[in-house]
């Protein structure tokens, strides 16, 4: 990566996930120019399109569409990035593509860390009585191939009165600990130096007690100058409201840390500015908005693409590239407070998903 020249897979995948990802690349084009580094693309159609094309066909081995295609992963393996759009169609059954197409992303390149920053900018609407950008700036580190998201589980007479279905929150020493160490790292890199852990210690005993000793025994022994503070979930969820200001680095579980942070992106301004990185340290990286394929607004040209955009920021960093990202971060502040956009609600923005690409890359 020296040379300064990336590979990036791009999955544009579902819904209004290729009409953002196109700013997105827009937006990459002119920090690429402005910063002096170069990049090649490949494009995946992977997603709901071609599991529906492949599966009117015959489809694959096991009777169902294609999601990720045989080798795919082995694919993937070969960028220094992915960027993803949106994966979810009306018409593909609920988690078929969330299981074979992104979870099997996350959990196969081991990202095991999903990074959701939540930051309210200037010139963005807060729907939090008298709170501002200087009140909601932290950041979640949410584990992200274990839990409740591993798929271990099942049914016992399924279909009969007695049925029975359990679904394991699987949790292991070594993911705890490898996600903690992650935030911890993190935390000490920002002003505050503060760490808090979320989860359920007073009713998930066995899983979270786990949580609790690694991220106690980690930060005795290894982070002494991070200050520790733990907070329940549904506490959590309070204070997101009431004392947003309270949060730097948050280290959670992976479905509390799903839900968590959807509260967080309502608080930054909503899905359209909220981006994720689902991080494997040592590997390839994914990046997305994380709002989801938004159906009933595909090809309308109406949804927002700073998420996206957020989204490729984020990419940069995690290259190396800490000035052009930078840049970016400042063209959408500075394109949030143009005065242009009216709203960041699909819809409502005064402007087209296009014509925001442009004034961010405008403003690269
Ligand atoms: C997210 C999404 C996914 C998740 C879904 C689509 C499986 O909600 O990225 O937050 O639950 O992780
Ligand atoms: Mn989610």
């Amino acid at each position: 990566m020296s040379d300064r020249t990336y590979r990036i897979a791009v999955i544009p995948g579902d819904g209004t996930g290729p009409e953002v990802v196109r700013e997105g690349l827009k937006v990459l084009e002119a920090a690429a120019q402005a910063s002096g580094f170069k990049y090649d693309t490949a494009v995946f159609d992977w997603g709901g399109d071609r599991y529906l094309r492949t599966s009117a066909k015959g489809g694959s081995a096991s009777g169902g569409g294609e999601t990720l295609p045989p080798g795919g992963l082995d694919e993937l393996r070969r960028f220094d990035a992915i960027y993803l759009g949106a994966v979810g169609h009306p018409e593909v059954p609920p988690g078929v593509l969330e299981r074979d197409l992104l979870l099997a992303i996350r959990f196969g390149l081991d990202q095991y860390i999903n990074l959701r920053p939540v930051k309210l900018y200037p010139g963005v609407d807060c729907p939090l009585k008298d709170k501002g950008p200087e009140d909601i700036d932290f950041v979640v580190v949410r584990e992200n191939t274990e839990g409740l998201y591993s798929g271990m589980g099942g049914f016992q007479y399924k279909g009969t009165p007695q049925e029975v279905s359990t679904q394991v929150h699987m949790t292991t020493r070594f993911g705890a600990e490898r996600c903690v160490r992650f935030a911890f790292d993190l935390a000490r890199k920002r002003d505050k130096k503060q760490l808090h852990l979320v989860a359920k210690t007073n009713v998930l005993t066995y899983v979270h007690d786990t949580w609790w000793r690694a991220f106690n025994e980690v930060g005795d022994a290894d982070y002494p100058d991070v200050r520790r503070e733990y907070a329940h979930v549904d506490a959590a969820c309070m204070w997101f409201v009431k004392n947003p200001e309270w949060f730097d680095v948050i280290v959670v579980e992976n479905m509390f840390g799903d839900i968590i942070t959807d509260l967080g992106a309502m608080i930054q301004g909503g899905m359209g500015i909220a981006a994720g990185g689902n991080i494997n340290p040592d590997g390839v990286s994914m990046f997305e908005p994380i709002g989801g394929s938004a159906p009933k607004y595909t090809g309308q040209g109406v949804v927002c693409p700073l998420a996206a955009i957020s989204a490729i920021q984020m990419l940069l960093e995690q290259l190396g590239e800490a000035e052009a990202a930078a840049r970016v971060e400042a063209a959408i502040v500075k394109a949030l407070t143009s005065g242009r956009i009216k709203s960041l609600s699909a819809g409502h923005m005064g402007l087209s998903t296009s014509e925001v690409g442009d004034l961010v890359a405008f403003y690269i």
